[in-house]
């Protein structure tokens, strides 16, 4: 299998437009919490989840046992597979998607099938994947809205999926959800076979803490808690996390304002000529054709990261989207790079 190494090396500084992160930091609230949390004793123990997983439960409005707790979305990816998924078994993934789908399927040494995003609009492709699912497909993975595509998926249709699936572990993957307001998790009590997932590494700003949150029927949390590491969230990502969601205000400001962003980005776009494909999500992928690769690189000596997708889809990179005065600051450097 093919390693997974992002470009993450050398972009303190930069104007971070590369990894969908929060490109304004994570609320100064979680920082203060933090300072008046961590003292020699509490960094010695064990970490314990006891006042974290019910007040994010309650935030989610979901019950305790219905959440799992793990580092990051890509850890709640690698449960779902070990819980579920033998050697051999059938896995259905999209394409393009999140890479991490394939690499831990792959390490799970499951037979994985792909299906393909509709070319020109990069619609998500329902009908094909309902087509796709048969009664050996232990799994299947969306992400909704997608990355690096932007488009999602109606409630209407995660629920045909879920009916086409009795026999599978869905996991619909909600790490862009604020930017779009849909979510599967008002389903969890009439599918056992969904799992949705939830990040604090987007809107919330704590990439580097490494938190996500797993939604399911009891049941399989039950199941999945008996695959997982009983330390994977490290006790300082549960704290954060408990102050992150006490913060409403910020994070309803900062979906405004990127919203506000992804607006004028596309307005821009416009007027330059450049194609793009409409997205739900903190994040734009721009069409710049053949000189896809040359445009990232000028930006980049400009201080300004945006992420090549050409190696997947010829000619698109991905623009993540923050503030207005990010953006202006883009669309000065692109004009210069055309
Ligand atoms: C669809 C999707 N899911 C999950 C993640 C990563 O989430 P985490 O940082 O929680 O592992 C990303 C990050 O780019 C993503 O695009």
């Amino acid at each position: 299998m093919a390693p997974y190494s992002p470009p993450t090396a050398g972009r303190a500084g930069k104007l971070r437009l590369d990894f969908n992160e929060n490109t304004t930091g994570c609320s100064p609230r979680v920082i203060e919490f933090l300072r008046g949390h961590i003292s020699a004793e509490d960094l010695a123990v064990y970490p314990e989840y006891g006042e974290a997983r019910p007040e994010l439960a309650a935030f989610f409005g979901v019950r305790p046992e219905e959440l799992l707790l793990t580092n990051g979305t890509d850890e709640a990816i690698q449960v779902v597979l070990n819980t579920y998924v033998d050697d051999g078994d059938e896995v259905l993934l999209l394409r393009p998607s999140y890479a991490m789908y394939r690499f831990y399927a792959e390490v799970a040494a499951a037979r994985i099938r792909e299906i393909p995003y509709r070319a020109e609009t990069l619609e998500f492709p329902l009908e094909e994947l309902l087509a796709a699912i048969g009664p050996a497909t232990r799994a299947v993975f969306v992400a909704t809205p997608n990355n690096p595509t932007g488009t999602g998926v109606s409630l209407d249709g995660v629920e045909k999926i879920l009916a086409q699936a009795p026999g599978a572990a869905v996991m619909i993957d909600e790490a862009y959800y604020e930017f779009c307001g849909v979510t599967a998790l008002p389903l969890l009590a009439r599918y056992p076979n969904l799992l949705v997932s939830r990040t604090f590494s987007k809107v919330y700003g704590m990439a580097a803490m490494r938190l996500g949150c797993l939604f399911s029927q009891a049941a399989n949390i039950a199941y999945l808690r008996k695959a997982q590491s009983p330390y994977s969230v490290n006790a300082l990502a549960a704290l954060a996390a408990r102050a992150a969601i006490r913060d409403r205000d910020y994070i309803a400001r900062y979906v405004e304002e990127a919203l506000a962003a992804r607006a004028l980005l596309c307005r821009e776009l416009d007027r330059l000529k450049i194609r793009y494909y409409p997205s739900q999500a903190n994040f734009v992928l721009v069409h710049f054709g053949a000189r896809a690769i040359e445009i990232c690189d000028r930006l980049r000596e400009a201080g300004v990261l945006v992420r090549d997708r050409s190696y997947e889809l010829p000619g698109c990179v991905r623009i993540t989207v923050g503030t207005r005065e990010q953006i202006r600051c883009l669309t000065a450097f692109l004009e210069e790079a055309l």
